[in-house]
């Protein structure tokens, strides 16, 4: 089996792509990245001399490139979790999450389809979306699969056209494909632009906290090796042209959530309590913020039997640890580029 992780140096994929090279020696996993700002080689280092791991530095948005690399290489399955993934950058440049979500996902789509011309058995294409296609829930109800789509972001918008894309060529074309709509993930490796580790990283240099409008937004967490877990399953266990939601079971207010946090990096930094909180900052609120996400994760739960493997608790601790004890990586991370887009991104608020 010769399967593409498209995504890999970034966060989610990077767990999938260790997870894979790890648990399968008899599949060969090919890593292709185009290595943006997200994606970082250093986030899989551990693996990459493993005999059954290749990388291939490529963008999907070279719709030649990807169709020789198809050509070359002859995958039976892809999991394509390469995107533009941040909602803020979506509002500033909405055309780099079209170019890269829509038309690289097609671009993938057609080499595919090219590839195997029609005779698709035993070949998979996993597509990996998210929850906030289905748009936003009011303070009652969970996103089941069922839940139209409704999406309020650049970001979102392009997740959910690229899963309408998915799903049109499996209708069409006869391609097997297999869909996942995920929740907020968190853990190690997440870049420090999201919620969760720009708050640990901010803590620790003693910066502002930018909480965006009154912070009774809700998110659902789940631990990324949850993540991974899920998407092996679906991978190996799911139905052909299914879509499976996933979720943490773990709703958070994010002024909850952050509050939480600054506790929890008192006590690992000991600082006196109630240090962190301080720094909490209201800032303008985000244009078209979805007010709750919340996923009903029992389709996944009762046909494959996934469930999360760690409490909220545990997985946040592991993470602000993991966050401590690779100092290295998030100074390399947080220089250059991420000063640039944090300035742009904060300048009129904290
Ligand atoms: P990320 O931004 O951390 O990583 C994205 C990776 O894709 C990076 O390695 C980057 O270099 C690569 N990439 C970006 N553009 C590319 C291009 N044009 N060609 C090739 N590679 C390119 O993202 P993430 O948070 O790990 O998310 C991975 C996937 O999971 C995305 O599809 C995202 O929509 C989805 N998802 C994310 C979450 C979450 O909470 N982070 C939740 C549900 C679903
Ligand atoms: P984020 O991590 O960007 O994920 P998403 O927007 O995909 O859910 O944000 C999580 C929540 O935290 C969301 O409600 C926006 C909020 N948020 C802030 O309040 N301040 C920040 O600086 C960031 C990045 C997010």
């Amino acid at each position: 089996m010769k399967i593409l992780i498209t995504g890999g140096a970034g966060f989610i994929g990077s767990h999938v792509v260790r997870r894979f090279v790890r648990n399968y020696p008899d599949y060969k996993i090919y890593n292709l990245d185009a290595l943006t700002y997200a994606g970082n080689l250093e986030n899989i280092s551990d693996i990459e001399h493993e005999p059954n791991y290749a990388f291939i530095k490529a963008d999907i948005t070279d719709a030649a490139a990807i169709t020789a690399i198809f050509k070359e290489h002859a995958f039976d399955g892809v999991i394509h979790l390469a995107a533009e993934s941040h909602v803020d950058r979506s509002i500033t440049d909405p055309l780099a999450f079209v170019n890269t979500n829509v038309l690289g996902t097609l671009n993938l789509l057609n080499a595919f389809k090219e590839v195997w011309a029609g005779n698709f058995d035993g070949k998979l294409f996993y597509h990996v979306s998210t929850d906030e296609v289905y748009g936003t829930l009011g303070a009652e109800g969970l996103f089941t699969e069922t839940t139209p789509y409704s999406p309020n972001s650049p970001y979102s918008a392009s997740k959910a056209a690229s899963d309408h894309f998915v799903r049109a060529y499996g209708e069409t074309y006869g391609m097997p494909f297999v869909l996942t709509n995920c929740s907020n993930n968190y853990g190690p490796n997440h870049f420090p632009e999201k919620l969760i580790p720009l708050f640990i990283n901010n803590i620790i240099q003693n910066k502002p906290l930018p909480v965006y409008g009154d912070g009774n937004y809700t998110r659902d967490w789940l631990f990324v090796k949850d993540h991974a877990v899920a998407i092996d399953l679906v991978f190996h266990k799911g139905k052909n042209h299914q879509t499976y939601n996933i979720g943490g079971f773990n709703e958070w207010k994010n002024i909850d959530l952050v509050k939480l946090l600054c506790v929890i990096m008192d006590e690992k930094l000991g600082r006196e309590k109630g240090t962190s909180e301080k720094l909490i900052t209201y800032v303008k609120d985000r244009p078209g913020h979805d007010l709750r996400y919340a996923i009903d994760a029992s389709k996944i739960n009762k046909e494959l039997g996934w469930e999360p493997s760690v409490t909220f608790e545990e997985g946040l601790d592991f993470t602000v640890n993991w966050f401590l004890d690779n100092h290295d990586w998030l100074k390399n991370v947080t220089s250059g580029e991420y000063l640039k887009y944090y300035e742009k991104q904060y300048s009129h608020g904290v």
